[in-house]
């Protein structure tokens, strides 16, 4: 039996009438840019994350970039945070011609390590920006007490995130402002692209929304230089037309977690730490956006799954300090050691609400064939 990574066609099938009703009202309507849609998501995905209010924008890329625009962030700041994320992370401050400080990763959670980060900072540091990986949200709480100090913000990358929880609240919720993705692969993913920034300041918000229209107000007025940032109202239709079903989607996400780590623990491959499960902190919700396991053998095990039909990925093959248009930062191998290893040792396997048991049991099979042979 192969099994996908990911299927695309099966999660989409018992909402296909639902998207393409939404499609076809936003055609009829003729409101494309920044219709009604794109405001009732934004207060919907706000209420959802316990933040003020949102700005619905392009991806979650801009997300991030235009937060940190809003944030004023430019030359001669600092950006402290993890080199283990989607690139994206990283790039929104690069682009802004600030500088990049990377700071190492706990080796459970993946996240970055939050007293190292607060320990990297500089009086030049004018963002802390930890991720919620893989649907884990960071230990915001020693971030937050501290952060306190004026000048410094807290941008959450929540990217993979959406509906994840901790001790204090929910991703996306808690930071100075919070980003979020809607690429089809996340766990609230359009048919496109699109993003959101949270936050709780209504200052912030504002500016969001200027820069997110090319800092025009009123229109063909430029009180400051934004970009179009703008999310489709076709994309916010479909959005809204999906996320009365995400907690579902996510419920079914946590009981896969569930079984697989039942599934491994019954192999005996996690007695070794031949296969090491993720992990969820007390009182966090993990909403699993990924299914990370760290393993021995790595490349071996994925050339065997790929063998027999089984998806997997990898997040991430190569940690950001060490990748080519980083090299200015003079770090190398070995200077963020936990990173490294993890991109070395990590594999997702397929973790979708659509996701058959039968499949789960290939899959859980197929690994411990591989170490078994
Ligand atoms: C952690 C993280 N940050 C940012 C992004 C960027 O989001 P997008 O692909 O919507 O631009 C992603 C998406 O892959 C991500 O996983």
């Amino acid at each position: 039996m192969s099994v996908p990574f990911f299927d695309m066609g099966r999660h989409l099938a018992p909402i296909r009438d639902s998207v393409v009703q939404a499609v076809a009202r936003v055609v009829d309507e003729g409101d494309f840019i920044l219709g009604s849609d794109v405001a009732d998501l934004e207060a919907r995905v706000a209420r959802l994350v316990g933040a003020a209010g949102g700005v619905g924008v392009s991806s979650g890329t801009d997300a991030l970039l235009v937060a940190m625009m809003a944030l004023g962030i430019g030359p001669g700041d600092e950006v402290v945070t993890t080199p283990f994320t989607f690139f994206a992370t990283a790039g929104a401050a690069i682009r802004l011609g600030a500088r990049v400080r990377f700071v190492d990763i706990e080796p459970d959670t993946f996240n970055l390590d939050i007293a190292r980060a607060i320990d990297a900072t500089t009086p030049a540091t004018r963002a802390v920006v930890p991720v919620h990986l893989f649907g884990h949200m960071a230990d915001l709480k020693p971030l937050l007490a501290w952060a306190g100090r004026p000048g410094v913000a807290v941008v959450e990358d929540a990217a993979q995130a959406i509906g994840a929880s901790c001790p204090l609240g929910m991703a996306g919720g808690l930071g100075t402002c919070g980003t979020f993705s809607f690429f089809p692969s996340k766990n609230l993913g359009g048919i496109g692209d699109g993003g959101l920034v949270t936050s709780s300041s209504e200052a912030l918000l504002d500016r969001v929304r200027l820069m997110r229209n090319h800092g025009a107000r009123p229109k063909y007025h430029h009180e400051v230089v934004g970009g179009n940032f703008r999310l489709d109202t076709i994309q916010a239709a479909v959005l809204l037309a999906m996320l009365p079903r995400l907690e579902s989607w996510t419920r079914r996400r946590r009981a896969l977690a569930r079984r697989y780590a039942t599934l491994f623990e019954q192999s005996g491959l996690t007695r070794d730490r031949t296969v090491v499960l993720p992990v969820q902190r007390p009182g966090f919700r993990h909403v699993y956006n990924q299914y990370v396991i760290r393993v021995r053998d790595r490349d071996g095990l994925a050339a065997w799954l790929k063998q027999h039909g089984v998806g997997y990925a990898i997040y991430y093959p190569e940690p950001l300090h060490l990748q080519p248009c980083f090299a200015d930062l003079g770090l190398r191998q070995g200077s963020l050691p936990n990173a490294e290893a993890a991109c070395r040792e990590v594999l997702a396997i397929p973790i979708f609400p659509e996701l058959k048991d039968s499949e789960q049991d290939e899959v859980v099979g197929r690994v411990v064939e591989f170490y078994r042979r």
